[in-house]
């Protein structure tokens, strides 16, 4: 029911005609995915990419977008801004601006809920530290992570966000959660959709997952019912690797 959603994260790598070159390689190679395919360059390749996927299957996400429409917030990018750039998508509170920015359960929901006000569909992000995965409060914490972001939110917003669970020590670092746990973890992410929204709207939200998952790993995680995504790094950088994750 849930259709699949992949979405790469490039992070801060590629320079507009990088990103360019990238995308076209990928367009014939995900042109007959089953899935929802989103590209999340750096801002600054936002334009170009656009352009070159125009008119393609594949859709655009940003990495980030503030809360306000406008105004005195340099280094910042309104969702309207990002809506005019033909954007359909942004990540939230990823983990790397949770750690190295200051971002908060806070302004990740107050992030979302101007996405959401603009057409954007939010990508939130939730997921442990190694330290909670071993104190053993995962479920704590990916269930405040969730609640908080989707705080005030609409029934009918809810069903358009998509979450990403990506377990910290699983980002970058080549070690994924097995798929068992990704799927539990998920489950949990839902079971705390539906404690505030009900169990019937918390079905329709999809989760995907995010962390070390590339062309080796994406048939098994894609094949736990609970998983209905993937948000890639490292191997959304390469065409081939990241053609292979979505059309899992
Ligand atoms: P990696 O796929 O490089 O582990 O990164 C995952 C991630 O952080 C996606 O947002």
């Amino acid at each position: 029911m849930r259709k699949p959603i992949i979405a790469g994260n490039w992070k801060m790598n590629n320079n507009p005609d990088e990103a360019v070159a990238l995308a076209k390689a990928l367009i014939p190679l995900v042109a007959n995915a089953k899935a929802e395919v989103v590209l999340c360059p750096p801002f600054v390749d936002l334009v170009a990419v656009g352009a070159a996927i125009r008119g393609t299957n594949l859709q655009l996400g940003a990495q980030n977008v503030h809360w306000a429409s406008s105004g005195a917030y340099t280094g910042e990018i309104s969702a309207s801004m990002l809506k005019a750039l033909g954007v359909s998508h942004a990540i939230i509170g990823h983990s790397e601006r949770r750690q190295y920015f200051g971002e908060t359960d806070e302004t990740v929901n107050q992030r979302s809920v101007a996405a959401l006000a603009a057409g954007l569909t939010p990508i939130i992000c939730v997921g442990e530290s190694l330290q909670q995965r071993e104190e053993g409060v995962t479920d704590a914490v990916v269930t405040v992570q969730t609640v908080a972001a989707l705080k005030g939110m609409s029934a009918a917003d809810v069903e358009k966000v998509v979450i990403a669970y990506e377990p910290i020590w699983a980002i970058g670092t080549g070690k994924t959660a097995t798929s068992q746990d990704a799927n539990d973890t998920i489950k949990v992410v839902r079971s705390a959709i539906a404690g505030v929204y009900g169990a019937a709207l918390a079905e329709k939200v999809r989760i995907q997952y995010g962390g070390s998952m590339n062309a080796k790993n994406a048939t098994e995680l894609m094949a736990m019912p609970e998983i209905d995504g993937g948000l890639i790094g490292g191997a959304s950088l390469k065409a081939e690797d990241f053609s292979k994750v979505v059309n899992f």
